[in-house]
């Protein structure tokens, strides 16, 4: 069997199929054209692709996705009208209270990256409650990215650094890529093996640039709405056939 045919499920249910790639990172773009190319607003897009997050999250289990990283909401896309920011924010705050008890249930450990002081009481608090909720489940590691940029974060990771040298903990030489890491949102996270981004767009767009200096991408031209757990499943026996050197050479 060559490494791109994915090998069989394994028979008498459970249908796991483990294509070998563990941590998933996707931008999830398009809601706003799939709408648009329906005359519905920009919201309905979004909630559709809210009911996406949660078929691929129940399905990364059985494909062998061990982590999965979510760009839900960039430091960028305040820039947005007032009404699609409120809505998204309040899609966030649903999403949680409704998927709490089923993410608990499946073994979803789930955590946020990005910088919360801006975003509302209410959902920080959702945010935190459901971090705690969900801390000792280990079948996937979902994580959501609100109000996230890579940029920002490495800001962030160098005042936190700068205050360490500052009250003499921490030594310049003393820096090492191991310690911005664990300065930066994802200390707890490994970098992402395979970046997915729907809807035709090839940019990275600020997601996880320290993180995914090794990760390969893939572009798709589905809209995240249409995007479903099959199309990823056709990525990753695609991925599992690409060659990973980190820098070196054939082997
Ligand atoms: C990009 O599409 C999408 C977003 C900025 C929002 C992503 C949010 C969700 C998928 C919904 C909920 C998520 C969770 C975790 C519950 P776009 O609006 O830029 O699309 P466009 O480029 O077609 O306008």
């Amino acid at each position: 069997m060559t490494a791109t045919e994915p090998s069989p499920a394994p028979s008498g249910g459970g249908g796991v199929t483990d294509y070998g790639v563990p941590h998933v990172a996707i931008i999830m773009d398009g809601n706003g054209r799939w709408a648009k190319q329906r005359g519905w607003p920009r919201l309905v897009g979004h909630r559709k692709g809210a009911e996406r997050v949660k078929e691929i999250v129940r399905a990364c289990p059985d494909m062998g996705v061990k982590w999965l990283t979510v760009y839900a909401f960039s430091t960028e896309n305040w820039k947005r009208s007032t009404e699609e920011v409120l809505g998204l924010m309040s899609l966030f705050a649903r999403y949680i209270q409704r998927e709490a008890d089923a993410l608990s249930a499946e073994g979803v450990r789930m955590r946020f990256i990005g910088d919360r002081g801006p975003l509302d009481g209410k959902l920080r608090g959702l945010m935190d409650g459901i971090e705690a909720r969900t801390a000792m489940n280990t079948r996937l590691n979902l994580t959501v990215a609100i109000n996230y940029g890579g940029r920002d974060e490495l800001r962030r990771a160098a005042v936190s650094l700068a205050a360490e040298i500052a009250a003499g903990r921490l030594a310049p030489e003393a820096i090492t890529d191991a310690v911005i890491a664990s300065h930066l949102d994802t200390a707890e996270v490994p970098d992402p093996d395979l970046v997915i981004r729907t809807s035709g767009e090839t940019r990275t767009s600020n997601f996880l640039l320290w993180q995914a200096a090794y990760a390969e991408y893939e572009f798709t031209p589905t809209l995240w709405p249409d995007f479903n757990p099959a199309a990823l499943a056709a990525i990753l026996a695609q991925f599992g056939g690409r060659e990973r050197r980190f820098g070196g050479v054939k082997g």
